[in-house]
């Protein structure tokens, strides 16, 4: 840890004769760094400093932007491991992170700094409400539905979401799916209530199910009995009748994976595109950073015929999504 205090300074000192800005990342961070710089660009205005949630109180140290006479003039040179102790740091896993938040804090009123939450992958950092990785099981299809058993339309598009949503580790992965399964084991249709199910119960998670008929709910209310133990790794498990347009404007937690899948398409028509376009509208707000927006039934991907045909345009013209699946499915992520 020191010395990643020593270096910090040394490269400060070494730069701030040329510059009046610097940006500091670790080596080991995945993020996307144009849309980073373009926050910072576009956003900094007055600001001194863009600073990036590690969690609800505390500023990442791994990825942070500064002016250098701020810089300078808020955090002391620190020459010892006794130096550095003084400063009343409290012993836990964060350590170097509440020692700079509380510099931070305790310069507050002297300058203003910009302050989001942005979409870093870096397993080392991640916040107490993720999987360590060695306490949890691995990632395995064995046991999944039948959709991943064979070579299925739908069997990349899932393999590709079930994997991003193990992979960024958090221990409750909200799913909100709008427009469940109608049928029991419905693999033309694509059977995702039961995929969904299936990870909640396996590796963790909570899925919120809406439709607007009530044989679809009863249909999926048996799907997710049979899924569903008492003692399972799902943590909340809530299923509700009503427009999924309505569902979504009131819904009130982050969401970390969408899935819409409701009106279908016919060819000629725009209420299938339309809705689902305005289903993303009402809660593109909602989607956690690093959540996923998934679309079911695209028919052409040159011009996107399908469920999805307005829906994907707009995501494709948001810098803050990026397409990371294209397919009979789409999946989005959000970067910021
Ligand atoms: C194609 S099915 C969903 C299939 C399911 N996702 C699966 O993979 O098994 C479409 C569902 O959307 C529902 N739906 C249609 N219009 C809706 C609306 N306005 N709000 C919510 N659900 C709707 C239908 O009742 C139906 O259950």
């Amino acid at each position: 840890m020191i010395t990643r205090v020593f270096l910090a300074e040394a490269i400060i000192n070494l730069l701030s004769k040329n510059y009046k800005y610097f940006h500091f990342s670790e080596y080991d961070l995945e993020f996307d760094i144009d849309g980073y710089l373009e926050i910072f660009n576009n956003k900094l205005k007055n600001n001194k400093a863009l600073l990036i949630n590690y969690n609800e109180s505390i500023y990442r140290t791994d990825i942070f932007s500064f002016e250098f006479n701020e810089f300078n003039k808020i955090f002391p040179i620190i020459n010892s491991w006794k130096e550095y102790s003084k400063y009343s740091i409290t012993h836990d896993d964060n350590i170097f992170e509440n020692w700079f938040t509380k510099f931070i804090e305790s310069n507050k009123n002297t300058f203003n700094f910009l302050n989001i939450d942005f979409n870093i992958v870096n397993k080392l950092t991640q916040s107490d409400t993720v999987w360590n990785n060695y306490s949890r099981i691995p990632l395995d299809f064995s046991d999944a539905p039948f959709v991943f058993h064979e070579d299925l339309l739908r069997k990349n598009g899932f393999d590709k979401i079930i994997t991003a949503l193990y992979n960024n580790t958090k221990k409750d992965n909200i799913i909100v799916e709008i427009g469940v399964s109608r049928y029991i084991n419905n693999i033309s249709d694509g059977d995702s209530t039961s995929i969904w199910s299936w990870f909640i119960s396996k590796y963790g998670g909570s899925y919120f199910g809406c439709d607007i008929s009530n044989n679809s709910i009863n249909t999926c209310k048996q799907i997710l009995l049979n899924t569903i133990k008492e003692n399972d790794n799902s943590i909340n498990v809530v299923l509700t009748k009503d427009n999924g347009l309505d569902y979504l404007k009131k819904f009130n937690k982050k969401i970390d994976l969408l899935y819409l899948d409701t009106i279908d398409w016919v060819e000629g028509t725009f209420e299938s595109e339309k809705f689902h376009l305005d289903l993303v509208l009402a809660s593109i707000d909602k989607i956690s950073v690093g959540g996923f927006v998934m679309f079911d039934d695209t028919f052409n991907l040159e011009n996107y015929n399908g469920k999805a045909g307005l829906a994907i345009p707009y995501l494709l013209s948001l810098k803050n999504f990026m397409c990371i699946y294209k397919g009979y499915q789409f999946i989005f992520r959000r970067d910021y």
